[in-house]
């Protein structure tokens, strides 16, 4: 039987990784979506359906589901996918931006959920994978804001796992920690953005760019889109998908470790990084 897979976001990094690893199985027909469906030029030659889908916009998503319901039926898999980070400290971030990301982030997902879901209960299966992150189960300085989109992902996911289940859809959780793809530099540029090099919080935001770039440059830290991608397919095809899914032993470490040692510890932690400062203790 043939199922549909709907992908947000499939322009680069990650969705693009998945769109390369789904379209491989016989059994998914793969709608690539993107804001601009040229940047999905590339992945032609994969069989991958493209679709233009941007998730902030409630036209552009209402015609995508439809496309792909009129095709298929009912979308068998929803990869909520699309999303990026507005980075900046609490009180020098822009927050329209931060609206902004939230609308991508969070309403876009939550939204593409309620127009798959009718279709989907009416053929009593489906699934969504929704994309969350590490940084949806633990938070660091200057990130709060992107942080704060991913732990109401995850509080969404957790509660419509349970809520669709007697439907006969299952739901799970993406949680990548660090990737190597464009997700750096939009939140490098947003860091830039919003930090005032003689403001009260320049050092605080040079640390945390610093440490940023070597993380993603650590071959420890880091891992390619595909590792994330391996992991969406698990999640797409597993009889009994689990409810989440930490992605790089790195990341399975960080979480573990922020679980024992709980806000104060892990606070105390992160004060040795900012060492020198006037946030290292
Ligand atoms: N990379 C990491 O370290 C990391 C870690 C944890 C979680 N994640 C999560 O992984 C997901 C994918 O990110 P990535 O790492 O693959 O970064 P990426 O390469 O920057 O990809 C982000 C994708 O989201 C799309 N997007 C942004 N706004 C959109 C909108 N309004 N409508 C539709 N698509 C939109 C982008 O499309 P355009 O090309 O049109 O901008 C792009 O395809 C995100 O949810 C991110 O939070 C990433």
């Amino acid at each position: 039987m043939t199922t549909s897979v709907l992908i947000t976001g499939a322009s680069s990094g990650i969705g693009r990784a998945t769109v390369l690893r789904l379209t491989v199985h016989p059994e998914f027909t793969v709608y690539a979506t993107a804001r601009n469906p040229e940047a999905l030029a590339g992945l032609a030659q994969t069989g991958a359906r493209p679709l233009a889908l941007d998730v902030t916009d409630e036209k552009s998503m209402e015609a995508a589901v439809a496309a792909v319901e009129e095709e298929t039926g009912s979308v068998g898999a929803l990869v909520n996918n699309a999303g990026y980070g507005e980075y900046g400290t609490i009180e020098e971030a822009d927050l329209d931006r931060v609206r902004r990301q939230f609308e991508t982030n969070v309403f876009g997902l939550a939204r593409m959920v309620q127009l798959v879901l009718p279709a989907m209960r009416k053929a009593a299966q489906g699934r969504v994978i929704n994309v969350s992150s590490l940084g949806g189960r633990l938070v660091f300085p200057a990130g709060g804001y992107y942080h704060a989109s991913k732990y109401a992902v995850e509080a969404m996911t957790d509660a419509l796992r349970f809520e669709v289940a007697p439907f006969g859809i299952k739901v799970s959780l993406v949680e990548p920690g660090l990737i190597r793809t464009g997700f750096r530099g939009t939140a490098k540029a947003a860091l830039d953005r919003a930090a005032d090099p003689s403001g009260p919080y320049a050092a605080l935001n040079a640390v945390a760019d610093k440490q940023m770039a070597e993380a993603y440059r650590s071959k420890w830290l880091a891992a390619p889109p595909e590792a994330v991608a391996k992991v969406i397919e698990e999640a797409a095809t597993a009889p009994k998908p689990r409810s989440r899914y930490v992605v790089t032993p790195a990341a399975k470490f960080l979480v573990h470790t922020r679980r024992l040692l709980g806000g104060d510890a892990f606070d105390a932690a992160l004060r040795m990084q900012y060492k020198g400062t006037n946030w290292g203790g």
